[in-house]
């Protein structure tokens, strides 16, 4: 049989979904249903959902909005018990609050947003294996973590003089987590979480060190926290150095709740999509991780510890020390275009730091890790499509690299297409697949091939590695994850703009006979975007994050209603709510 046929999740594809329509899709003798939404209480004193009143102590107690990273960690032997753990990465107020809101309490209107943001864990519940999960409120192990939520700095730049403010003047407890994209789960049961676009959250000082790179100007911030919360505006005296304190991947425990989580220095400074981690045959432990902006770069910690396996005391308390100390890479790509983009080459991880030190000349150790894109730069590493989601198969130890898309590649005084980035003004993406010389997770060389050159049904230039049938149409490849056949699966973001359908979540085998035979198995509602994905084949579910359905309404024309909808009258179904909220969602069979 092909992988995908040893999966023992079946089932028949959808087609795509046109951009146009407010459906949540799965296919035929499935259902769906939302587990948590924006606004759910999660504690026993959590006030119930009610956006017309914003209340920033309310939404710190509630889940939060636009979740991305998912993952849903079984934590007992009858599989009746599990904790959910996802990213609340941005807001989209136009949609959230009634713009009277605004005119009685601007301020609370962002304090609210500012608690909307970061991260949950929650407990969930079922009476048996198999079936519908359903949340916890009021749970042990419950847990939001804000934009105000305490960080401990670790690894060699913590306390480091770019870390210093004057709220922190040892540079080593940072406030709050946002932008947080993707993610990845570790072996030792903690979640890595990626804070991506922080740059869009401070007012900043042009000329300070790293601006310009990273994307940070003077113009009032997006979000407007300055006007709640003086370190948004880095122009002002001590809080020239707080954008530094963001931008890192984060790990948190959530087994834990009393926990403070980390800001692991030792993994390098980005707009950081997310980590995922490889352990070794011999416990070499590595991350990999993308830096999700155009022509910018790929990247790969190698622990200097090796994992400890098992549960004990002190095997968990040493694999939590794992990524506070190792070494960063950046890759650089060499290889061939071919005619139908069958493209393949080598590469070499370049080394920023060796032995705990700086490997780039001119720069400081510290200086590598908090302005980690300005060293990728100096050594020449090569500009990427924008990578998102990076995840090695544990099944093959392969590495897939979700390119999401680069429009200027190829535009005017920008690098042009080359073997790893082979599309002139990439609007669909790509996914290259990378084999480490001798499949060793530390390897300093690799083989990569592209796997996926990503495009609606039978359009030019579009490869699906080698696979000559017909093929689901796909464009912008963020989230991806395997099942327990080790198929990829792949989520997408951006669909809507491109080849004009929903964005959907998508199967494709990596190996066998049906290698590259891409189908689609659902599509998400409106304008959102499918993050998340959670496979769990053997229990007959796929999870999905559904973020930011129906963006680019207003309160006062909403694009959807995911996931409670309205009656045919025009009635809301459930309570009196009028418009989308941003949710977990389990498909199962019906
Ligand atoms: Fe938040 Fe890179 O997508
Ligand atoms: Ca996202
Ligand atoms: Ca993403
Ligand atoms: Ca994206």
């Amino acid at each position: 049989g092909t992988w995908a046929t040893k999966s023992p999740l079946k089932f028949t594809p959808i087609k795509s979904v046109e951009a146009t329509k407010d459906t949540f899709t799965v296919p035929k003798g499935f259902r769906w249903d939302p587990i948590i939404r924006w606004g759910d209480p999660l504690f026993k004193n959590s006030p119930a959902f009610d956006p017309t009143k914003p209340n920033a102590k309310a939404q710190a107690l509630q889940f939060g909005y636009n979740n991305d990273y998912l993952d849903i960690i079984v934590t007992n032997r009858a599989g009746t018990e599990a904790l959910l753990v996802c990213n609340h990465e941005y807001t989209n107020r136009a949609i959230m609050f009634p713009p009277s809101a605004s005119d009685a309490d601007e301020l609370e209107v962002l304090r609210t947003l500012k608690a909307a943001h970061g991260m949950a864990v929650v407990e969930l519940k079922r009476r048996r294996r198999g079936g519908k999960w359903t949340y916890v409120q009021g749970a042990r192990h419950n847990r939001r973590i804000t934009a105000d939520t305490p960080f401990r700095f670790d690894g060699p730049a913590a306390g480091s003089k770019f870390l210093k403010t004057k709220a922190d003047k040892d540079g080593v407890l940072a406030l709050g987590t946002f932008g947080n994209c993707a993610g990845g789960t570790t072996p030792w049961g903690t979640v890595l979480s990626g804070e991506e676009n922080f740059n869009g959250y401070f007012k900043a000082d042009p000329n300070a060190r790293g601006s310009k790179r990273y994307g940070l100007t003077d113009a009032d911030s997006s979000y407007g926290w300055e006007k709640v919360d003086p370190r948004f505006d880095a122009t002002k005296d001590g809080y020239q150095n707080e954008p530094n304190r963001f931008g890192w991947i984060v790990e948190i425990d959530p087994t834990d709740p009393k926990s403070t989580p980390v800001k692991h220095t030792a993994m390098g400074r980005m707009k950081h999509e997310g980590a995922n981690i490889r352990v070794d045959s011999d416990g070499t432990v590595v991350a990999y991780m993308g830096d999700d902006e155009r022509f910018d770069y790929l990247y790969k910690f190698v622990a200097k510890n090796k994992y400890r396996k098992g549960d004990s005391r002190a095997a968990r308390k040493h694999n939590l020390k794992l990524l506070s100390e190792g070494d960063l890479f950046v890759a650089k790509f060499t290889g061939e275009m071919q005619e139908d983009n069958a493209n393949l080459g080598s590469g070499t991880w370049i080394p920023l730091t060796k032995n705990g030190k700086s490997a780039v000349k001119g720069f400081s150790h510290e200086e590598v890790l908090v302005f980690t894109r300005e060293a990728a730069d100096a050594v020449k590493a090569t500009p990427m499509d924008r990578c998102e989601d990076v995840e090695p198969s544990l099944k093959t130890g392969k590495v897939y690299v979700a390119c999401t898309n680069n429009t200027n590649r190829g535009a005017d005084g920008k690098p042009g297409p080359d073997a790893a980035n082979p599309v002139k003004g990439n609007k669909n993406g790509h996914i290259i697949e990378i084999t480490e010389r001798r499949n060793q997770a530390d390897a300093t060389r690799f083989e990569w091939n592209l796997f996926m050159v990503c495009g609606d049904n039978g359009e030019a230039g579009t490869y699906f590695a080698g696979w000559d049938g017909p093929v689901a149409p796909i464009s912008c490849p963020d989230n991806v994850a395997f099942d327990s056949a080790g198929n990829l699966w792949i989520s997408t973001d951006g669909q809507p703009g491109t080849i004009s359908k929903n964005d959907g979540l998508f199967r494709v085998p990596v190996a066998g006979k049906e290698r590259g035979h891409l189908v689609q198995f659902l599509a998400v509602p409106v304008e959102a975007e499918t993050c998340g994905p959670v496979v769990h084949d053997k229990d007959g579910s796929v999870f999905v994050a559904v973020q930011h359905p129906g963006e680019d309404g207003t309160w006062e024309e909403q694009h959807s209603y995911f996931p409670d909808y309205l009656s045919k009258a025009g009635k809301p179904v459930k309570g009196n709510w009028r418009g989308p909220r941003p949710s977990v969602v389990q498909v199962t069979r019906k």
